[in-house]
């Protein structure tokens, strides 16, 4: 989607991919900085890694602990620095209200998952004005901790563990639960019911309709899978980089042809 975008913008630039072990990242890091790179991305493991491995912080990246953009800028005295981002969490509330039309401010939210993706996923929920957020993971414990880190941050927003008992504008699966054909569904419907939801979001996108997805659609409720997620932190990151807007429907267009061969 990168390259596509670079063509359309006009700009002689490349996207390459580059397999690094994590304990070569700072190396890495340099190297990409004194070659001239603009920017890179960084996916798991790299994103928890890179927090102090860059110069300076982006607010996104502060907030979440993590960076999946790295700009190398130059700075007043003429010397290279590099910045993190984070750009997933604004990517996810983007795709919540776009491809659902969920208006998150005073929301009822249930996050399946407490790995590095529902965490993104809970603080910006909770930064965008979320009222109740409910909270469920296979490993209870994990849950538990990510509610008293929210509750923290964001006292505002009522953060509970377990399955909601009314009604929720929106299901958001950020587990792994779905990736593999065989998977169990990610939610325990004999504890919570379609009937309670409106909306229901996959972080997945390949397969592009989960199970869960599946399930949610035949009882009624709007679906959208984690393929605009992954647009519009894309897209974002273009724009740090370019200093432009991202052609959204050009980036759009080759992101699917990429994973779904159309
Ligand atoms: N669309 C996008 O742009 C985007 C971006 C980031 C992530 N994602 C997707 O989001 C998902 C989570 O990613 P992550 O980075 O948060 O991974 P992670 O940190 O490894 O967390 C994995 C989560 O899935 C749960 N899980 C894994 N296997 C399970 C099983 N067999 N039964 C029940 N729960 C299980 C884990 O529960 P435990 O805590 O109990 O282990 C944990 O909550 C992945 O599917 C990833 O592809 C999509």
């Amino acid at each position: 989607m990168h390259n596509a975008a670079f063509a359309a913008l006009g700009l002689n630039w490349r996207y390459l991919a580059f397999e690094v072990p994590p304990d070569q990242l700072k190396s890495a890091l340099l190297g990409a900085q004194q070659m001239g790179f603009i920017g890179l991305n960084l996916t798991v493991p790299h994103k928890l890694l890179a927090v102090p491995l860059v110069e300076e912080l982006d607010d996104s990246a502060r907030l979440l602990g993590a960076v999946n953009t790295v700009q190398f800028l130059t700075n007043a005295a003429g010397k290279s620095v590099s910045r993190g981002y984070n750009t997933d969490g604004d990517a996810l509330l983007r795709a919540v209200r776009e491809d659902l039309q969920v208006e998150l401010q005073n929301a009822r939210v249930l996050v399946l998952g407490a790995g590095g993706a529902a965490r993104a996923a809970v603080l910006k929920l909770a930064a965008a004005g979320v009222a109740e957020l409910a909270l469920v993971n296979r490993t209870g414990d994990k849950a538990t901790k990510l509610a008293q880190e929210a509750r923290r941050f964001f006292p505002a927003t009522n953060v509970s563990v377990g399955y909601p008992r009314g009604s929720v504008d929106l299901v958001l699966n950020a587990t792994a639960l779905g990736l593999q054909p065989a998977d169990a569904l990610p939610l325990d419907l004999t504890a919570f019911s379609w009937a309670q939801a409106r909306a229901a979001y996959d972080m997945i996108y390949r397969p592009a309709e989960t199970a869960f997805l599946q399930s949610a659609k035949a009882a009624g409720c709007r679906t959208a899978n984690g393929l605009g997620m992954l647009l519009y932190q894309g897209a974002r990151a273009l724009e740090i980089w370019a200093q432009t807007a991202a052609p959204l429907e050009v980036m759009r267009t080759a992101l699917e042809a990429s994973i779904h061969g159309r």
